[in-house]
């Protein structure tokens, strides 16, 4: 029964997966085209991209590539963000929000969503010890582990063992109310 239930949440991941990447605008599309004529300030802003996210089931991740570099969008459970608000701050090896949209904040959860709610993390996908791409839905906290030197990363993508230094770092980002997920 187990078994059947993972076969069909990874269909579904594979199918958001395609749909949502099919979503991006534009604004992807030229990015690689923009970069090698080294542009002013004025048009490196168009680096942004967009992503529909209406289509992403609770429990669900998608991985889009912005700026050269993979992003992790995931929609959590409501167990993932009870355990992930269930950390004490004493625990974690990095403080810090890491959140590039915060001034300041620590690294408690309610500083690493996009939402009040704590439903929609994003973070880029790149392991901070030597850049290696972590995998979802693993390792010894229920998020994300690095298998090149062995990081665990919780579900709020908090460092929580192995060498990486930081937690998992957390662009420029927003969501509006109609479901559409701005990067940078
Ligand atoms: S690159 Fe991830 S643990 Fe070393």
């Amino acid at each position: 029964m187990e078994n059947n239930n993972r076969k069909s949440n990874r269909r579904d991941f594979l199918y958001v997966s395609t749909a949502a990447v099919g979503a991006v605008t534009a604004g992807a599309a030229i990015w690689p085209l923009v970069n090698q004529m080294n542009p002013s300030a004025d048009v490196a802003a168009l680096s942004s991209i967009e992503v529909d996210l209406n289509d992403l089931e609770p429990g669900s991740q998608l991985t889009v590539k912005w700026l050269g570099k993979p992003v992790f969008i995931r929609r959590r459970t409501e167990e993932e963000i009870n355990a992930a608000r269930d950390v004490n701050l004493d625990d974690l090896p990095d403080k810090s929000s890491q959140n590039a949209n915060l001034k300041e904040g620590d690294a408690s959860d309610k500083f690493r969503t996009l939402d009040e709610k704590g439903e929609w993390l994003v973070m880029m996908g790149v392991c901070t010890h030597l850049g290696c791409v972590p995998l979802g839905d693993a390792g010894d906290f229920g998020g994300w582990f690095c298998p090149c030197h062995g990081s665990h990363y919780d579900t709020a993508g908090r460092i929580r063992r192995g060498p990486a230094p930081t937690n998992l770092p957390i662009p420029v980002a927003s969501l509006s109310s109609n479901g559409i997920l701005k990067l940078g």
